[in-house]
């Protein structure tokens, strides 16, 4: 039996409720294919018996894998080359030049979906910047959804995912291959960490990050949470850090919480604290 546009809409606000995330009504069709493996699981017959179950299940796993199913996880190896040019030319060294006493980067790539934005830039890092070998570099990359970070935690990718935007040369010198699977270098893993968040809900404890990159999640959110999110954001940065967006995003709203600092592409942001 179909859904009604009532099911459709519960779903809608479970998902709401679970990530923040908006679900256009134009969408519905989403649900149908992104939670047809779940109607399998669950031992449900339909979509519409899915809906019944969520509705008297008062267990919390159940709806959560709902909304992480319906995550857009999409993300590739230096997405925006653009924006890691960004990084390397001008960000990075001045970075660098002001924490050269304390010899310690903290970089948050939040919503990491399955890696590839953090394992990124510690290429990035390793490649450009081989005196960082000898300082403290985290790289934290958290997402709300638990199957993309155990996947970035096994750091093992594809070939469809390293064909895009990863060039052949780093391929060759940042990964192993296993199979089918390239698995990323220790070097490399060892500087970054992976683990659950929910960007619109209190974060776990987090270090104060030098660099924030909070790039292509925003627009799953509405005008309020994505003004939480600033805010958050915001905390969770060293006054003199930089906040960087994905292509063509920009914090309309929250600018008594940061100033630009470039607008060539992405959006670059610092506390409007800072010095
Ligand atoms: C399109 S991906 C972007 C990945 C990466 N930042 C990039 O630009 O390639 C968006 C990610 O945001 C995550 N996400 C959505 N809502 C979230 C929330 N409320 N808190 C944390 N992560 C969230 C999704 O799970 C997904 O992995």
């Amino acid at each position: 039996m179909a859904c009604s546009e009532t099911d459709y809409g519960y779903l809608r606000e479970l998902v709401m409720r679970q990530s923040s995330n908006l679900i256009d009504p134009s969408r519905n069709t989403l649900f149908d294919a992104r939670l047809a493996p779940m109607v399998r699981q669950a031992g449900a017959s339909n979509l519409k018996d899915l809906v019944s179950l969520l509705k008297d299940d008062k267990q919390p796993q159940l709806h959560r894998a709902v909304a992480e199913a319906m995550m857009i996880n999409e993300t590739s190896f230096f997405r925006d080359k653009p924006s890691f040019e960004i990084l390397r030319e001008t960000i990075l060294p001045q970075l660098i030049a002001r924490r050269v006493e304390e010899r310690r980067l903290r970089i948050w790539s939040a919503a990491s979906s399955t890696g590839q934005e953090a394992y990124s830039l510690a290429m990035l890092i390793c490649e450009h910047f081989p005196e960082l070998a000898q300082w403290d570099v985290k790289i934290i990359g958290t997402d709300l959804s638990r199957p993309v970070i155990e996947s970035a935690k096994a750091a093992r990718y594809r070939r469809m995912e390293v064909n895009r935007g990863l060039p052949a040369r780093m391929l060759v010198k940042y990964f192993v291959r296993d199979g089918e699977e390239w698995e990323v270098i220790l070097q490399v893993r060892r500087m970054c960490e992976f683990q659950h968040a929910n960007l619109c809900a209190p974060l776990p404890k987090l270090p104060l990050f030098d660099l924030v990159l909070l790039r292509n999640v925003l627009l799953y959110f509405g005008c309020s949470d994505r003004s939480r999110v600033f805010s958050e954001v915001h905390r969770q940065m060293e006054p003199e850090g930089y906040l960087m967006l994905g292509n063509a995003e920009q914090a309309e709203d929250s600018t008594t919480l940061f100033e630009v600092e470039f607008a060539s592409g992405s959006y670059v942001y610092r506390p409007a604290n800072g010095s």
